[in-house]
């Protein structure tokens, strides 16, 4: 008989209970409006890797509709990395013209120029030329009239951004022990990516917690990933608002016979054994043979997985009550050869179906909770992250009221 606890993680964080949560959190309006003022205004938020914005003068733009806004993340020539609101400070057209969730661009001078009537700003933000200046008056102050700045600051080469005027903590006090726990992965090195993004009807919380549990492997996945995973997590550990843990394989089931020639010929699948390492020594602590990711969230709304030869994140931002955008990015070493080119793709495409089948439970989830006729949630003990997360949220909700 096994000598493991079936209540293990409640038992190592008996702080969290092991009542039922409260549904009315996932669909009610005024929680929304609560949380968005209590934990995204406040909390430091991932935006852009740093490959993404690698040469100076190179930008992205990332929509933050929560907070009606879009932000600018911009490295200038001193090479730094820093953030604006994406706002003209003449007539408060975009200075930089969005095509959508995620814009990118570059300047070669290092400057942004609004397409409405030319104003020129800097990479540090200041409003550097302005056409037929002399027109405006003797009241008119340059130097008073730069892009309104954003915290912006970087961890691992992850670009985050906090919207409150002064952050409570530094990026690196807010990250502190989940920060050292998932750093040293090679992030940078794997930067050929495969994105995603889709809009769902349903709260930001029911698309987190569907993804922070392996309850669901054996039913939801059973198309993409039959039989692969354990439904039990390993080395949960909680930092703060943070968490992290080890999802893990049954190593009784066989690759599939053409799963098991793209494993031979590239490091990108989820499941693949592979000789040696790239994990920093925190992750697997307990050395598990079978071992396929670590499972991390940054709080609030960053899913951090990596693995042998990948990385992948998921994001989800809150557009309304019942409204949320997903994001999924999938990283792997880019492809020298054809055949490594196939056996990303076919690893690519199964985590792809995967993800498909995890969406779509979202919207029939937020659907039955939002009518009412069930007032809690029931976890078990391998929800624990759920339920962390939910702790978290409600800690910050009353420490702010
Ligand atoms: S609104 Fe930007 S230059 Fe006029
Ligand atoms: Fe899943």
């Amino acid at each position: 008989m096994s000598s493991v606890s079936a209540h293990r993680w409640s038992e190592k964080y008996p702080h969290l209970g092991q009542g039922p949560i409260p549904a009315e959190p996932c669909v009610s309006e005024d929680f929304y409006r609560r949380e968005i003022a209590a934990v995204f205004n406040t909390c430091w938020l991932y935006v852009a890797r740093e490959e993404e914005i690698a040469e100076p003068g190179s930008y992205k733009v990332k929509r933050l509709a929560f907070a009606h806004t879009s932000v600018i993340i911009m490295r200038g020539k001193d090479g730094a990395v820093r953030g604006f609101h994406n706002v003209c400070s003449h007539r408060g057209n975009k200075v930089v013209t969005e095509s959508g969730e995620e814009t990118y661009g570059h300047s070669k001078a290092a400057v942004l120029s609004c397409r409405f009537h030319g104003w020129v700003y800097g990479a540090d933000g200041a409003l550097i030329n302005v056409p037929e200046e002399e027109r405006f008056y003797s009241c008119f102050d340059k130097q008073q009239n730069g892009l309104a700045p954003v915290h912006a600051d970087v961890w691992e080469g992850f670009v985050f951004v906090n919207l409150a005027p002064e952050p409570p903590q530094s990026l690196h006090d807010f990250l502190s022990a989940y920060g050292d726990h998932m750093s040293g992965y090679p992030y940078a090195e794997m930067d050929y990516c495969y994105k995603y993004h889709t809009y769902l009807d349903c709260n930001w919380k029911i698309a987190h917690d569907a993804f922070a549990e392996a309850y669901h492997v054996n039913t939801i996945h059973a198309g993409s990933f039959p039989d692969v995973f354990s439904t039990g997590l390993s080395d949960v550990q909680l930092f703060g608002p943070h968490r992290t843990c080890g999802v893990c394989l049954n190593m009784n089931t066989a690759p599939e016979p053409v799963a098991a020639i793209a494993q031979k010929h590239a490091r990108g699948s989820l499941v693949a054994k592979a000789e040696g390492t790239m994990l920093p020594p925190s992750i697997n602590p307990s050395a598990r043979e079978d071992f396929a990711f670590e499972l991390s969230v940054a709080f609030p709304n960053l899913l951090l997985h990596i693995s042998e030869g990948i990385w992948f994140t998921h994001q989800f931002w809150p557009l309304a009550h019942n409204k949320t955008l997903w994001e999924g990015k999938y990283y792997v070493r880019a492809p020298r050869t054809n055949s490594e080119r196939w056996a990303l793709e076919h690893a690519q495409l199964l985590q792809r179906n995967a993800w498909l089948e995890d969406t779509q439970t979202m919207e029939n989830t937020h659907r039955a909770i939002a009518s009412g006729v069930k007032r809690i949630i029931n976890l078990q003990d391998e929800e624990i992250l759920i339920r962390h997360a939910h702790h978290v949220i409600a800690e910050c909700m009353s420490a702010a009221e």
